[in-house]
């Protein structure tokens, strides 16, 4: 075990309040220091371990990303020595690096079939902005000047940079930015637990999904619309798996327009839903794929847009009759990070982690129900694989939802933070996400469902 000392000096904690700026934070109370700040310092297996000496279970491997666990020497190892052979080398105009050229096959390997080509990028959100141009660029390549909206779903997440802010479909990403939302079209989130309509079973749920997509594809004229975005399984907007029959209708319907097919497998794409993708689980035929967070576990930031062959085919098309294509960055399919991407994927081999996944993860959901699913509070209990949340309500039996000022769901993630246990409460509704590292134990795992047992019980007894 890795020495984790508290440390006493509080330099650095004024510095982080008065020059660190950081994502997704109140400004004005972080920097007043209002809210508690935690610096990180190190992490082993599914543990972190902060500046105070404190160890947590990180059970949302950071942002759902450290799938491998931390403080892995494999890739730490891998990381270093690509840095002391070759640092960087760009992949413009035909260059590229053995890394990168490697990891694009490994990527291609585990892909659903049909996929041929991975661009690699930095992030979820430069993934799908790469998407985004790919998707226009194909159609007036195709001569298709007014095909070029994009369906997305409420709640879907797909980044937050200019137009995939726009694809996110939270009202708190796009709030005060002015982001250019004109070609972006959202549609119903696959959710059924909050369906308007009680009584509807899951299938008609999933029929009444598609309906919906269909009209809203009608009104706009099929002509107009480009591309579908979603996530396999609804990931920051509630952690959501979809309803039985939901993805097959829904590509029955974009079939019929001739409408591309997007997968953000951001999330769900190695691993996470006990298969290699969420598209192969729940037989989505994409195609375009955007990968990130597991592709490298997080040692080092990579993203890629995967697409399928037919798509390519137009791509080439496209740079016969018009030139190379003008897109890029200079840190595309960087070195260190694809050195660190090899690494990860074959330790998710080697740990058999996909398999680990379904197994641990069909014990978590099973077990976390035994323990909370009674209580009260709880609305709902879900998940796939080793992604799961609980959702809380005032009444389960009528479905009334907490007041969002009575912030339910982050007083639960704070008792659990008490308790040493990382759980995230999403953004929207009082639902705790789980999101841990795929090696976790069964013994691990029964630490989080006792933790949350007794958070739940704790915040409910204050009520
Ligand atoms: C499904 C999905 N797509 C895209 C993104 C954006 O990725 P990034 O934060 O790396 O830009 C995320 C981030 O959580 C995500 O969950």
């Amino acid at each position: 075990m890795l020495d984790h000392p508290a440390r006493a000096d509080n330099e650095l904690d004024s510095w982080d309040r008065d020059h660190f700026f950081h994502p997704s934070t109140h400004m004005g109370q972080h920097a007043r220091g209002e809210t508690p700040n935690r610096i990180i310092t190190g992490g082993e297996g599914v543990y972190i371990f902060d500046r105070d000496g404190k160890r947590s279970l990180d059970a949302f491997g950071g942002l759902y990303c450290v799938n491998v666990g931390y403080g892995r020497k494999k890739i730490t190892d891998a990381i270093a020595e690509q840095a002391a052979r070759l640092c960087y080398y760009h992949a413009y105009a035909g260059h590229g690096s053995e890394p990168s050229i490697a990891l694009a096959r490994m990527v291609i390997d585990r892909a659903p079939a049909g996929m041929s080509r991975v661009f690699f990028g930095l992030s979820g959100s430069d993934a799908n902005e790469t998407n985004l141009k790919l998707v226009w660029y194909y159609n007036n390549v195709l001569g298709r000047a007014q095909k070029k909206k994009i369906i997305s779903r409420w709640r879907g997440y797909h980044g937050s940079g200019v137009m995939t802010g726009s694809l996110t479909g939270l009202a708190a990403f796009h709030n005060l930015f002015d982001l250019p939302k004109a070609p972006v079209l959202h549609t119903e989130a696959p959710y059924y637990y909050r369906r308007a309509d009680r009584s509807m079973s899951e299938e008609a749920f999933s029929q009444d999904c598609a309906d919906r997509l269909e009209q809203l594809i009608l009104a706009e004229g099929p002509e107009t619309i480009a591309a579908f975005i979603g996530e396999p399984v609804l990931g920051t907007g509630g952690i959501v798996p979809p309803p039985a029959g939901y993805w097959p209708r829904i590509q029955a319907v974009l079939k019929k327009y001739d409408i591309l097919l997007i997968a953000d497998e951001v999330v769900t794409g190695f691993g996470r839903l006990g298969s290699m993708f969420g598209s192969q689980h729940y037989g989505i035929e994409p195609d375009l794929i955007t990968i990130a967070k597991g592709l490298t576990s997080a040692y080092a930031p990579l993203s890629g847009v995967i697409v399928s062959e037919g798509f390519w085919r137009v791509l080439e098309q496209g740079s016969d009759e018009f030139g190379p294509i003008g897109h890029g960055w200079t840190y595309s399919s960087h070195p260190l990070c694809t050195a660190a991407g090899i690494a990860n994927l074959e330790l998710v081999d080697e740990l058999d982690l996909v398999a680990n996944a379904r197994e641990v993860g069909t014990y978590f959901k099973a077990a976390l129900q035994d323990a909370v699913g009674g209580h009260r509070f709880v609305g709902d209990v879900r998940g796939e694989g080793l992604l799961a949340a609980v959702e809380l309500v005032r009444d389960r039996d009528d479905r009334v939802f907490f007041d969002a000022g009575e912030k339910i769901g982050p007083r639960v993630a704070a008792a659990l933070l008490e308790r040493g246990v990382i759980a995230r409460a999403m953004p929207l509704g009082d639902i705790i996400g789980f999101a841990p590292p795929l090696c976790l134990t069964k013994e691990e795992a029964d630490i989080i469902i006792d933790t949350t047992r007794e958070a739940i019980q704790s915040v409910a007894s204050q009520l």
